[in-house]
């Protein structure tokens, strides 16, 4: 009998996952084990960019993952695991909250394992509460179980380890899960269900303030420097990929401003790989404070002769920086508000563009999760005309593999009613705004360049 959904996705896996191992070896890179305890490069975006090949064949290999799974689970399953992914969260949690993994990471032969005893013992805990949460970790690939009741970390959960890249993205500031509680509230009852503002959303009714979300955090300094270090992981997964794929030497101004800049840290890598330009990081008042003091650290010689500045500017008001001296980057930042606040951001930089002066907006592309076959990324990734080509076909969305971009839209949905847009919408927003896309450069991360200029052609 012909099971079409299932040898299709089997047959686009096995190709995946040959090209997987292929690109593995040819990038030198070691093979992937979970029982290692030395953390994998390909562990960390933010300072490891794998081969396009690689990291198309890992995106395609999850995707057919999770295809499959969705494929072959039950229903009832499958709703009991989403309901209990919220506990994975909280049993992850605990084990960075109570010291569990920086203690596992220590021990003098991390991949022997440790007795729960000895870890209820050494941070007074009950071992009773401690197991079910160590084997929910388990489950979830974080730690391995080496005898019963005895838990090692796995690879992955290095990144958890204090001071690593997991730890600093870690989300969990108290008032996230109930602000995640009460968005069927929010849209579906709430007096806020058809409004688009920044300032009625699940955010203010989850954490009970009449603020944004950026001016509640600036006014909490115990949620201040770990949002500042999540933003700042965040946005370091597609830095290396910024800078490496977008064709910075056919930029034609001299001076890169980074609005909404944060820690700077995009800019620095930009400038450390094409010294000739000059960079400003903007944001608010209250930021640059932080960023110029890391900045005055790390490259005091840049801010000394001003190559590198650093400025309070608010995105909201016209843009101080005029002419063709200037283009402009917006990570992360258009996809955190409405068309109505987005429009204005990205007007009052199109009214200080020249013509040679370009806008980077580095966001994440939405896929409508409509049933397309592959898209041409997909397609120019199945190479050499291979007999089976027309097997290897997945969604154009990659179906759960864009968990993570669908996931982030609804984030911003409830944060600030800002969302991930399609291409469409993209191309719709900054029309409006007297722009036109030039360019679209896809990156070896969730994220995308959208390069836009002054639409010429708007004014004929
Ligand atoms: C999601 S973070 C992105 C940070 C940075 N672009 C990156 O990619 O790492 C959003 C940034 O926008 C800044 N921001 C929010 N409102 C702003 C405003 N009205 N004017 C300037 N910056 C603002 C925040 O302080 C924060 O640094």
């Amino acid at each position: 009998m012909a099971h079409v959904e299932l040898d299709r996705l089997q047959a686009c896996l096995n190709f995946a996952l040959d090209t997987l191992r292929k690109e593995l070896d040819n990038s030198q890179l070691p093979p992937l084990s979970q029982l290692s305890s030395v953390e994998h490069p390909l562990d960390d975006p933010t300072t490891y960019l794998p081969s396009t090949g690689l990291f198309e064949a890992r995106r395609l290999s999850l995707a057919c993952l999770g295809e499959l799974k969705n494929l072959i689970q039950s229903p009832l399953d499958k709703c009991m695991d989403e309901r209990f992914t919220a506990y994975g969260v909280s049993c992850t949690d605990t084990l960075i909250k109570t010291g569990i993994i920086d203690y596992l990471s220590d021990v003098p032969n991390p991949s022997q394992g440790v007795p729960t005893a000895e870890l209820a013992s050494k941070f007074e805990l009950d071992s009773q509460k401690l197991v079910p949460i160590l084997r929910c970790c388990a489950a979830n690939g974080w730690v391995r179980e080496t005898r019963d009741s005895s838990f090692a970390l796995n690879r992955c959960a290095r990144t958890f380890v204090e001071g690593n890249a997991g730890r600093r993205l870690n989300l969990s500031w108290p008032g996230l899960m109930t602000m995640i509680e009460g968005i069927p509230y929010w849209v579906a009852e709430s007096d806020w269900k058809f409004s688009h503002s920044p300032e009625q959303t699940a955010f203010q009714i989850g954490f009970k303030t009449s603020l944004g979300a950026f001016s509640w955090i600036l006014e909490h300094p115990d949620v201040l420097v770990p949002a500042a270090d999540h933003l700042q992981v965040f946005g370091d997964m597609s830095t290396p990929s910024v800078v490496a794929d977008y064709p910075w030497e056919q930029l034609e101004t001299p001076v890169i401003v980074d609005c909404g800049g944060g820690m700077g840290g995009l800019v620095t890598a930009i400038l450390d790989a094409h010294p000739s330009f000059r960079a400003i990081v903007q944001d608010m008042e209250n930021v640059v404070a932080l960023t110029s003091s890391i900045m005055e650290e790390r490259r005091p010689r840049d801010i000394e002769n001003g190559v590198l500045k650093v400025e309070a500017h608010d995105f909201f008001q016209p843009q101080p920086r005029i002419g063709n001296e200037y283009s402009f980057i917006l990570r992360h930042i258009i996809h955190d508000w409405p068309d109505k606040e987005a429009a204005t951001i990205l007007g009052h930089i199109a009214r200080a563009l020249g013509p040679k002066s370009k806008i980077l907006i580095v966001d994440m592309v939405a896929v409508p999760n409509i049933d397309a076959t592959a898209t041409t990324s997909v397609e120019s990734f199945l190479t050499d005309g291979d007999a089976k080509r027309r097997d290897n076909s997945i969604s154009s969305h990659f179906g759960s593999a864009s968990k993570y971009v669908n996931g982030c839209s609804v984030h911003m949905l409830a944060t600030l009613n800002g969302c991930e847009r399609s291409l469409r919408e993209w191309e719709i927003l900054v029309r409006g705004c007297g722009l036109r896309i030039t360019n679209v450069y896809p990156l070896r991360a969730h994220a995308s360049i959208i390069e836009c200029a002054l639409d010429t052609r708007a004014s004929l």
